[in-house]
Order: C-alpha cells, then structure tokens, then sequence
C-alpha cells in the first residue's frame, strides 16, 4: 500500500449552481446550493485515500462548526488526522465556488489554513520519513512549502509540488521537487514567464521534472532531458471540474511506484471521472472506477 502525506489546505466549499456565471454587479438566481469539504491538501488526500493509499494529513481547521465538519469529513475517509491542528479564534478555511456549465470560479479564504507551520510539519517528520511520497500545494503559507520541501528532501522522500495557485518560487526551491505538477498558467507564473506561451519550452526550462496537466487534451510529462511527452485525456460530460486536479495529483503519487508513464495516464483517467461528477471530494473516484474507465478504452 502506497503511504502518502499531504501538507496543504482544509476548506468548506460553498458552492452554487448557477445557469452562467454572473456579471459584475449583477443578481442571478442560482440552481442550487451544497457544502462540500473541499481545499487542495484536504482533496488530495481523500482522493489518494480513496485510491487504496494509506494517507496522513498535515494542515489546520478553524474552532467553527466547519472545522469539526472537515475534521470528521477526513477521518470518515480513512485519512490520519493525528497532525491536523485545530485553531482557537478563528474560521475554517473556505471557498465560495460558482459552476456554470461544467467550469468554475473560486474564491478561497485561507482563515486557518494561514495558521499551518513550519512547526507543523516538523512535528510529523517521523511519518514524511517513512512516507513514498508527500504532496503539497501553495494554499499554505510559503515557509510551510519551502519547510515541507526541506525536510521530506532531507529524509529521501519524493515530493510532488502542485504550484496551486500559482505564484512565482525561489528556482533553487525546485531542486528538492521530484515532480512539479502545475497547468500551463502555473507553470508560466512559477518560472516567471507570465504570458509565455509555449509550454513545451517552459518544461525544458524547468529545473526539475515536470507533470503538466492540459485540461480535456490530458497530460504532458518530461522527467529527464527528453522531449515532452502526451498522454491524451479520456473522454467524458464535464459537470465540475472543481477538484480534478487534486485528483490528478494524488493519483500520480499513488501510482508513480508503477512508472510515470502509467502513473501519468491512471491520473488522467481519474480526473477524467472527477470532472463527469460534482464537488471536489464529490466526484473522486475509487480505485476499481479508474480501472473499468482505462478498460473500456480501446
Ligand atoms: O482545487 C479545488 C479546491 O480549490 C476546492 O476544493 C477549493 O477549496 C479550493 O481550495
């Protein structure tokens, strides 16, 4: 059994259904209207627990009723919570989520998730060390990424960064980084290539391997110095795309001990199912569900 840690954000999903999305200053009345426990790091480990992997957690909720919510949400999922802090005066994290014919728009606050430490992650070293791969995200703050990348760097362990959402990093940052995981925007904002195009080029630029997700064209992926390579996406009804590639992620470093190549196309076939489902966690699939889609493709 794959042992995976993930470092990241919690969040309460407040999320609205709504014909099209609204214009500035304009009142539309929505379908509906769900919580659905939500946040990179939260969606990351209950997608690679729902995989079959053994999973632990590294973040903070709030002392809110959303923080006892997302704490029983997690553990319901088989997800260790022994490192998940519970903050005094202030909210759970959350985000205020619009879909609209299978897209979305999202605004995240961090709220506790602002609260997760260096310290934290400290205090789990003994399971990073005797984890296969640790996954984190950037709805942390940045000294718990860059901490994060030390010490699992520092005990041998693999580690997937998905640069989510984007922001530029230290380009030294990324020699601890077994895989960097972004979509093209990210990759452009990482590097600090804003605008740049050509995201073929920006993977040979990076300094280390690169995973790049490419929405319903699938995957890119370069490991070494060789070119790019594609793995197309598997085709389905978009209903939500929201959490797809948290999905994509966990998927990775759940099947990376089976090669990157059969890693990257399991991964694509999970988000592929999360994103014909809705709500982040909503739509994660199981292990059994991935291998029935990659079955009945030709
Ligand atoms: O990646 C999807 C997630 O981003 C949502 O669950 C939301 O909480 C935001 O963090």
């Amino acid at each position: 059994m794959t042992r995976i840690v993930v470092v990241g954000s919690i969040n309460m999903d407040l999320v609205t259904l709504a014909p099209r999305f609204p214009d500035p200053g304009e009142t539309l009345t929505g379908d509906r209207f769900l919580t659905i426990p939500g946040g990179k790091g939260a969606n990351q480990a209950v997608a690679a627990a729902r995989l079959g992997a053994s999973v632990a957690m590294v973040g903070c909720v709030g002392d809110d009723a959303f923080g006892q919510q997302l704490h029983d949400g997690l553990v319901a999922e088989g997800v260790d919570v022994t490192h998940v802090g519970r903050v005094a005066g202030i909210g759970s994290g959350t985000a205020s989520i619009t879909v609209a014919g299978g897209e979305n728009s999202i605004v995240v606050v961090p709220a506790a998730n602002g609260r997760v430490t260096p310290a934290h992650v400290e205090a789990a070293r003994g399971i990073v060390r005797g984890a296969d791969a640790v996954l984190v995200q950037l709805e942390i703050p940045l000294d718990t990424v860059e901490a994060t990348l030390r010490i699992a760097h520092g005990e041998g362990v693999p580690v997937i960064l998905n640069p989510a959402p984007a922001q530029r990093l230290p380009m030294d940052w990324l020699s601890r980084v077994r895989f960097l995981t972004p979509n093209q925007h990210e990759l452009a904002t990482v590097l600090g290539a804003e605008g740049e195009t050509d995201f073929r080029a920006l993977m040979r630029h990076a300094p280390c391997p690169v995973v790049l997700t490419h929405g319903a064209d699938g995957a890119w992926f370069r490991e070494k110095d060789e070119e790019p390579r594609h793995q197309a996406g598997f085709k389905v009804e978009a209903v939500d795309s929201t959490g797809a590639g948290d999905t994509f992620n966990a998927a990775l470093a759940v099947y990376l001990p089976e090669g990157l190549e059969v890693a990257v196309r399991k991964a694509c076939a999970a988000a592929a199912i999360a994103v014909s489902r809705l709500g982040a966690q909503g739509g994660m699939p199981r292990a059994d569900e991935v291998t029935a889609l990659l079955a009945s493709q030709p």
